[in-house]
């Protein structure tokens, strides 16, 4: 049995059976292009295959690497932004908790630098790790992006004072492509170990290459059941059968929103752990789909907690919106409600109650409340946060997303847009080169 399913019930009055007819017949022809590798994008089609065509040599590398990781630091700090960070992120607080450093546990704390430019962050990271020790494992595909090279700098240096070159170069780790780059270059003077981000995979498809797998398996995380997962979504998903295949579902509603006129789509979940795979799924879809000006404004929430926030405006606002709600059926955890003698809540009609429970019926209760405020919601009923039952949702974004990406008629696996913000900041700093830049900026800035 599928450890996910798509629940269509709360979408079924927002959409007509001639608007599924003639999307369907653009997913299936999206989905030839994909199989057909005949797309905008085709050498970046890695992923596809990924979860059974991997280099199975340096995954028991990684294997390897992460139990030296796991007996050699208290602190394993990874280097990365973008899709060289989001994925490790996102598994790691999705199984384990986004409490994980704070957890009892026999693996060492994972903490996540270069992912931006604040000072007070990568500060606080340094005060953190102060008499602590500390693996690193910079994670960056060209080697050249500014946040994890600023932060690369101090770490590597960092630990070189405190374990000298030769004692730094055990505890140092490096993803990045396989031959090209100034970090590939780097790493093979100074000796150090190296994983590769394959050529045909992009950053934000890369969690089940090294790019994810290291960190992830330093967590404690069975990295061998989440390929599995991918292969079994793989597995049950890579066909063109619209009426059956969920992934194709998905892009399917998807693209009938967005042609009804919707301008956002919100991941939605009941669990905080979820809160950094959301992040995850933003940078997939809305840096695969967000082009040409064309696609969704992905958006994410944490209910019950956003109820209280923006579930005013999900419930009564601008009608822009629809959902996606991420439901976990075995949240692995019992808690029950205690009784007050005193009922200072009013609450003992709930004594003995299961938390989840509650929190399923406040699922429940909002999707019907949402779907009376126009709103319509797709439901995904994942089976558990187990590694395997992830890989499958990772591998159910990705497909989909690239499907849903084709069927909007733009190419899913560029992102252009990223770099007008790096020019002008290159400018600004008055990077060699930038000169004529610089002087248009500064003259607008006046
Ligand atoms: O999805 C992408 O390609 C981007 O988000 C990249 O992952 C991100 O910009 C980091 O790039 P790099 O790994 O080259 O440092």
């Amino acid at each position: 049995m599928s450890v996910l399913k798509l629940n269509e019930s709360f979408v079924k009055n927002f959409v007509t059976a001639a608007e599924l007819d003639a999307v369907a017949k653009d997913i299936r022809s999206a989905y030839a292009t994909l199989e057909n590798r005949s797309g905008a994008g085709n050498d970046f089609l890695g992923w596809v295959d990924l979860p059974v065509n991997y280099d199975k040599e340096e995954f028991s590398r990684i294997q390897v690497a992460a139990e030296k990781i796991k007996k050699s630091c208290d602190i394993l700090v990874v280097i990365g932004i973008g899709g060289s960070y989001l994925g490790a992120r996102a598994v790691i607080e999705f199984i384990k908790s986004p409490l994980y450093n704070n957890m009892k546990k026999d693996t060492p704390d994972v903490y996540f630098a270069g992912n931006t430019i604040s000072a007070s962050a990568l500060s606080e990271l340094l005060s953190i790790c102060e008499g602590k020790d500390i693996c690193v494992n910079v994670i960056s595909k060209s080697g050249t992006t500014t946040e994890p090279a600023i932060a690369f700098r101090v770490f590597r240096s960092l630990l070189e004072k405190k374990y000298g070159v030769e004692g730094a170069r055990e505890r140092i780790f490096v993803t990045t492509d396989k031959a090209r780059g100034t970090l590939k270059e780097f790493s093979t003077e100074r000796g150090y170990e190296t994983f590769v981000v394959p050529d045909d995979v992009g950053g934000r498809f890369s969690v089940l290459t090294a790019v994810g797998l290291l960190p992830i398996a330093v967590a404690g995380i069975d990295i061998s059941a989440l390929m599995q997962g991918a292969a079994q979504a793989r597995e049950e998903l890579c066909n063109s059968d619209v009426s059956q295949n969920i992934a194709l579902r998905y892009a399917m509603y998807r693209n009938i929103f967005y042609r009804q006129g919707k301008m956002a789509e919100i991941l939605v979940s009941y669990e905080p752990c979820a809160a950094m795979l959301n992040e995850w799924w933003k940078q997939l879809y809305g840096e695969s789909e967000g082009k040409d000006k064309k696609g969704l404004l992905p958006d994410s929430v944490i209910f019950s907690t956003d109820l209280h926030s923006l579930g005013q405006f999900v419930q009564d606002g601008s009608r822009i919106m629809f959902e996606t709600v991420l439901s976990i059926q075995n949240s692995g955890t019992t808690f029950a409600i205690p009784n007050d003698e005193a009922n200072v809540d009013g609450l003992n009609f709930l004594s003995g109650a299961e938390l989840d429970y509650v929190n399923k019926q406040a699922m429940l209760g909002t999707l019907l409340a949402h779907n009376d405020g126009g709103v319509p919601n797709l439901l995904l009923e994942l089976a558990d946060r187990e590694a395997l039952s992830v890989g499958y949702l990772l591998y159910f974004f990705e497909l989909a997303c690239a499907v849903s990406g084709y069927t909007l008629g733009v190419n899913p696996f560029n992102q252009p847009g990223v770099e007008s913000y790096k020019k002008n900041m290159f400018a600004l700093l008055g990077k060699p080169g930038y000169e004529a830049e610089k002087e248009k900026l500064t003259k607008r800035l006046k």
